[in-house]
């Protein structure tokens, strides 16, 4: 990847960008985040952890001014500060609460915001890529919800997993933790925190080159 009108602050990194998706402040989902992160960072050192309440930024208004300039020039917001983040990480974790079956608004904003990753060719419609695919980027998603059974969770994990795969990731995980209402409540189930921070770990792993070499 070029640093190109992104803004990219150079050459493709190993590290692991995490975001959750909840509006909730110290809720499930910040702290799944963190369970994940925690085993990223076992393995590598570089992570950053973005909580999309803290930033200001709308959904995509359709502009299409992406397609000329190759990055977001329509919205200059709290997005305009992530993007770099974005394309210069290979491992991207993507936590969000389950709401109405399905990602939160801030998630879907976040996943949406990233149109600008695409080139489309003309007429439309017609063949699209992705500037982010062909660079072995991997990603674990989660979502948490109050339901106890996984049908709960309506299509929140498809909803990530589907729209990251386009854009070029492998998705190397999707984890369901149902069963989960008050805020934070999932710090109290270690056999959740374990498992997560274990996909972690192994998201960790899988960006390292075969000589544990951080590339
Ligand atoms: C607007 C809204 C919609 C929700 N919809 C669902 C749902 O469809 N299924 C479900 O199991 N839980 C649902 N929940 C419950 C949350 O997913 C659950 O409390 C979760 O632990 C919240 O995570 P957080 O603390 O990271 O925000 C909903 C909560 C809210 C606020």
């Amino acid at each position: 990847m070029t640093g190109d009108a992104f803004g990219a602050r150079g050459e493709l990194r190993p590290g692991v960008l995490g975001i959750a998706g909840s509006p909730r402040r110290g809720g499930n989902s910040d702290h799944l985040l963190d369970a994940i992160l925690g085993g990223v960072r076992t393995v590598v050192g570089e992570v950053e952890a973005v909580r999309l309440r803290d930033y200001r930024f709308e959904s995509c208004t359709g502009c299409e001014r992406c397609r000329v300039d190759r990055a977001c020039t329509g919205l200059r917001d709290g997005m305009t500060l992530l993007y770099p983040s974005i394309v210069a990480s290979r491992g991207l974790v993507l936590v969000t609460p389950v709401h109405n079956y399905n990602v939160s608004a801030l998630a879907k904003a976040f996943i949406d915001r990233c149109y600008c990753f695409y080139d489309f060719e003309d007429p439309r419609p017609g063949p699209w890529s992705s500037r982010l695919a062909g660079q072995e980027r991997k990603a674990v998603v989660a979502a948490v919800a109050e339901q106890p059974g996984e049908e709960g969770m309506g299509v929140t994990l498809e909803a990530m997993r589907l729209p990251l795969e386009a854009l070029g990731y492998e998705v190397i995980d999707a984890l369901a933790v149902p069963g989960m209402f008050d805020r934070g409540v999932v710090r109290r189930h270690p056999e959740v925190i374990d498992r997560v921070r274990e996909a972690g770990r192994l998201l960790g792993t899988s960006l390292l080159p075969a000589t544990g070499d951080p590339r």
